[in-house]
């Protein structure tokens, strides 16, 4: 038996966690409600919600379809010459490969039968997922796992992990999808108020609750494996994990993305901010110190900014 069970690691507290918190059904929501808000959204209201639910959507499914290449580079790795356990990780993903499944089916139903239609093609023109940075990626990070599987080079593995867990659970999950929370909390904030009502769209709320409660998880557990890959492998933090840092910090946080937005008080400043601690959060997790450029993200930002 691989795992010592009286030394449970990080990743198998969370797996843990998991069982009680995951085993939500997006089948047990009522979308009537929904359905009937919905229709209360202007044209442009309902494109601009739709944006960002599209890149959910796509997102949702592109991770399900990309993580299996995550255990097989770990089950691939000289468990004893790391400073984690494997199998450990392993048994982790495979509860999160199941919690993003999911997600996706939670999108797919409420794609069907609120927005009643299932292409999210129209909406992610000009959309957000389109600019420097998408879950797109995704596919070539997992071609480029099993690259390094096949080679069996230890080196090439931990380096081609890191930067899988840096795409996914550091910029996909920890920047895109939360800042994605932000927005909708914030157009569904703007359009109950509007309304004069406390809520709308009560059922995607709560279950995009549950979501976020599973991707809090999934966070936790990529920043602690980045931070055992930079343990491992020191110089992964110069050689992997600032160069993509640095690709998003340019496409993303600096650069302006022009988007049409309907709802009147909306805040993008507000979310910057909030994206920009996420990060310093990832950064302070695997450990600052090891950082060259990116130590203090905000003050990158402000230098960049200034200089412009
Ligand atoms: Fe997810
Ligand atoms: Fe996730």
């Amino acid at each position: 038996m691989p795992i010592e069970y009286s030394n449970r690691e990080k990743s198998y507290e969370l797996y843990r966690k998991g069982k009680q918190e995951g085993t939500w059904d997006p089948d047990h929501y009522d979308l009537e409600d929904d359905k009937e808000d919905w229709e209360q959204f202007s044209e442009a209201e309902q494109n601009r919600f739709l944006a960002t639910c599209a890149g959910f959507y796509d997102g949702e499914e592109d991770v399900t379809r990309t993580l299996a290449p995550y255990m097989m580079a770990l089950d691939a790795l000289d468990n004893d010459e790391m400073p984690f356990d494997t199998v450990q990780e392993e048994m982790y993903l495979a509860q999160q490969v199941y919690e993003e499944a999911k997600h996706t089916d939670l999108f797919s139903r409420y794609f069907e039968e609120v927005f009643g239609t299932q292409n999210t093609d129209p909406y992610r023109e000009g959309g957000y997922q389109e600019h420097g940075y998408s879950t797109d990626n995704l596919y070539d990070t997992a071609d480029e796992l099993l690259a390094a599987i096949n080679s069996g080079d230890q080196q090439e593995l931990v380096y081609s992990l890191g930067e899988a867990y840096l795409n996914y659970m550091g910029i996909v999950e920890a920047q895109l999808a939360r800042s994605g929370y932000l927005s909708f909390d914030q157009m569904i904030d703007l359009k109950a108020k509007e309304m004069g009502r406390d809520i709308v769209l009560e059922s995607f709320q709560e279950s995009i609750g549950k979501v976020r409660q599973d991707e809090t998880r999934h966070i936790e557990n990529g920043r602690w494996v980045m931070k055992q890959l930079a343990i491992a492998e020191p110089d992964i933090v110069q050689d992997v994990y600032e160069p993509r840092i640095e690709e998003y910090v340019e496409n993303r946080l600096l650069a302006d993305v022009p988007m049409e937005m309907p709802f009147e008080g909306y805040d993008q400043a507000k979310i910057g901010k909030q994206t920009t601690q996420y990060l310093q959060d990832t950064i302070d997790y695997i450990g600052r110190e090891r950082f060259e450029e990116y130590s203090d993200v905000r003050q990158v930002v402000q230098t960049a900014r200034a200089a412009d």
